[in-house]
């Protein structure tokens, strides 16, 4: 039986309690087999991605969470800005018994989760390829999944997910290409229900994933995502290179459509952008 582990760091600022991310209140209303059964919660700390690798010898689906990151990753070497108390900022530690080829269908997978539970909240989200999430055209969650793997084998997996929920403080560069849920609904989300939520999503999903693979949420992915069919500029090593998106594979590559010939965009090193804006 997994337990719950409540690590609750110099807690020195005071906001009202229904608003904190305490251990046993977010682990209380948790309806999950395992995922987040294992909860390590912080106030601060560097990244909750870096966290989970470094105690990678925590149980299958430990969840680290904190109010704040002081270095936040974000893909291709980017910061993730993790205003304080704002936003959920979480680590899922996953062990799942794949080749390490099909890890990055885990972002894909994730990405679905979450665009179904803002749906599901009204929000019009939609899905940027491979990993964001956007609402009015701006950017509401990334998700960065690390893997590490030996002799074709997979160590561990985390799944990082940042979600702006209550965030306001965005700098000028961020204002134009991302918003929170507050922002776009003019109401303060519970950080809780929807973290809660978000885990018991993704716990199905990713059961369903293992057992079945990616082919059953491919056509929903697709439906939701707002690359396909539309053109635009990937960036890799300083080239750009203008395409229209034409489909999904089933390893969760982007199939694009350069010059008349279709080719297969992986996730890994690209930047992909609308050509008229961030979508
Ligand atoms: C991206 O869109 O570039 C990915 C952003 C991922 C941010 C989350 S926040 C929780 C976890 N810890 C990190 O340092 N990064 C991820």
């Amino acid at each position: 039986m997994s337990k719950t582990v409540s690590q609750n760091h110099n807690r020195e600022y005071t906001e009202n309690t229904e608003h904190t991310l305490d251990a046993e209140e977010l682990s209380s209303g948790l309806n999950t087999e395992f995922i987040g059964r294992t909860l390590f919660v912080f106030d601060e700390i560097d990244s909750t991605n870096t966290k989970a690798k470094q105690d990678f010898q925590s149980p299958d689906g430990s969840v680290f969470i904190a109010e704040t990151q002081t270095a936040g990753k974000g893909r291709l070497g980017r910061e993730w800005n993790s205003e304080k108390g704002s936003g959920i900022y979480m680590s899922i530690l996953l062990k799942p018994n794949i080749s390490p080829e099909k890890a990055p269908l885990l972002t894909l997978i994730a990405g679905l989760a979450v665009c179904r539970i803002m749906r599901r909240r009204n929000f019009s989200a939609s899905i940027k390829w491979p990993n964001d999430i956007v609402t009015d055209g701006k950017k509401v969650c990334g998700i960065l999944t690390e893997m590490s793997a030996e002799n074709g084998k997979i160590n561990y997996i985390v799944c990082g997910i940042g979600i702006n929920v209550n965030n306001t403080d965005f700098n000028d560069t961020l204002k134009v290409k991302a918003t929170s849920l507050f922002i776009e609904s003019g109401t303060k989300q519970c950080r809780k229900t929807i973290f809660r939520e978000i885990l018991h999503e993704f716990e199905k999903c990713y059961m369903h994933f293992l057992k079945n693979g990616i082919e059953p949420f491919l056509p929903e992915y697709k439906k939701y995502c707002i690359t396909l069919n539309s053109e635009i500029n990937v960036t890799a090593e300083n080239q750009s290179l203008r395409a229209t998106a034409v489909d999904i594979d089933s390893d969760g590559s982007l199939i694009v459509q350069y010059g008349g010939v279709l080719r297969k965009i992986s996730s890994g090193e690209v930047s992909v952008r609308g050509i008229y804006g961030y979508v």
